[in-house]
């Protein structure tokens, strides 16, 4: 046999040998988790407590790094184009899959950029109001959007964010187009609120529900088909009246396309870890959000839904009448 193809196959061995032992060691050094939104928001109160778990069980430290704007859109745009190594990773939600609509120009192409590690959390949006706005009940807020809409003014986090899709769908069952004010997250927008610069806010519970619990913000019905137990007296949007209306928020995590799927595995272990940890379930528990069944909520489970919240999205952004810039 001739001597040059022994030493190409040699040379191919040690390659896939050393390969498969850096995914064997993995991870041998901190681990980045992009949160495409500004810190102190609802993305961030996850990634964070995540992280805080998974790094203990990992061995490594998890650093959340904040990359905010246009929607989640840049957080995700640098993770799709990170090394695949198990070394970078992204927390998104319900905006990966309403972006794909939102922005044409996406320089990632959501379906076959990432490689899902596992769904994480479901739960509502509130419709919050400032303290000294003139409504009293979901009634009254619907009505002020209605006939102020010319001086009403709704917070998002970015065109495509949860916040701004929920704005989308009130706006659009109302048939009113209002003033709506961007933020780099929800964190921003409810402080902001807060302080009574702007009137109101769909947010997710993860994020209003200590504000409303401590009264410093009103809060008029959740955005699930079913009320909350944290807060039984909010009616549904659609016990108000707005027919067929639902958004509720699903956080997941997912690493590069092309991630060696023995690292997916581990990582995957990990955040199923996390899952076993008291004091990630009882935030969980305090923010009103709850985590998808045990059995759909893997690597496989996560493209799929990936997949489906596209579709989903495209047709509902089409049917909302929003225009992509
Ligand atoms: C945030 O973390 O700020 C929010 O998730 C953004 C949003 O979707 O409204």
């Amino acid at each position: 046999m001739p001597t040059f193809p022994l030493r190409l196959f040699a040379l191919l061995a040690l390659v896939l040998a050393t390969a498969a032992q850096a995914q064997d060691a993995y991870p041998t050094r901190p681990i980045t988790l992009i949160v495409p939104y500004a810190a102190g928001g609802p993305s961030d109160s996850i990634a964070r407590l995540l992280g805080e778990s998974m790094s203990a069980s990992l061995g490594q430290q998890v650093v959340i790094e904040n990359v905010a704007g246009a929607g989640g859109t840049t957080g995700a745009a640098r993770a799709a184009k990170s090394e695949p190594n198990g070394y970078t990773l992204l927390i998104h939600h319900v905006a990966l899959a309403a972006g794909a609509t939102l922005y044409p120009k996406l320089t990632y192409d959501t379906l076959n950029a990432f490689e899902g590690i596992g769904l994480i959390n479901n739960g509502p949006f509130v419709l919050t109001g400032k303290k000294g706005l003139a409504a009293g009940n979901i009634k009254e807020a619907l009505e002020y959007i209605r006939t102020n809409k010319e001086k009403a003014t709704m917070g998002n986090a970015g065109v495509g964010s949860g916040s701004h899709l929920c704005n989308m769908l009130i706006q659009s069952t109302l048939g009113v187009k209002v003033a709506e004010v961007a933020y780099r997250g929800t964190g921003p927008a409810m402080n902001d609120l807060v302080g009574g610069q702007i009137d109101m806010l769909c947010d997710q519970s993860t994020n209003a529900m200590s504000q409303i619990l401590g009264g410093t913000i009103k809060a008029f019905a959740v955005t699930s088909t079913t009320r909350m137990d944290q807060l039984k007296d909010l009616p549904t949007m659609q016990e108000a009246g707005l027919a067929g209306f639902e958004v509720t928020q699903w956080h997941a995590l997912y690493a590069p396309k092309g991630t060696p799927k023995p690292v997916i595995d581990k990582l995957n272990a990990a955040l199923e870890k996390a899952f076993t940890d008291q004091k990630v379930l009882a935030r969980f528990a305090d923010f009103g959000t709850v985590l998808f069944p045990a059995n759909a909520r893997g690597p496989a489970a996560t493209n799929a839904k990936l997949a489906g919240e596209l579709e989903k999205w495209r047709k509902t952004i089409k049917a909302a009448g929003f225009e992509p810039k």
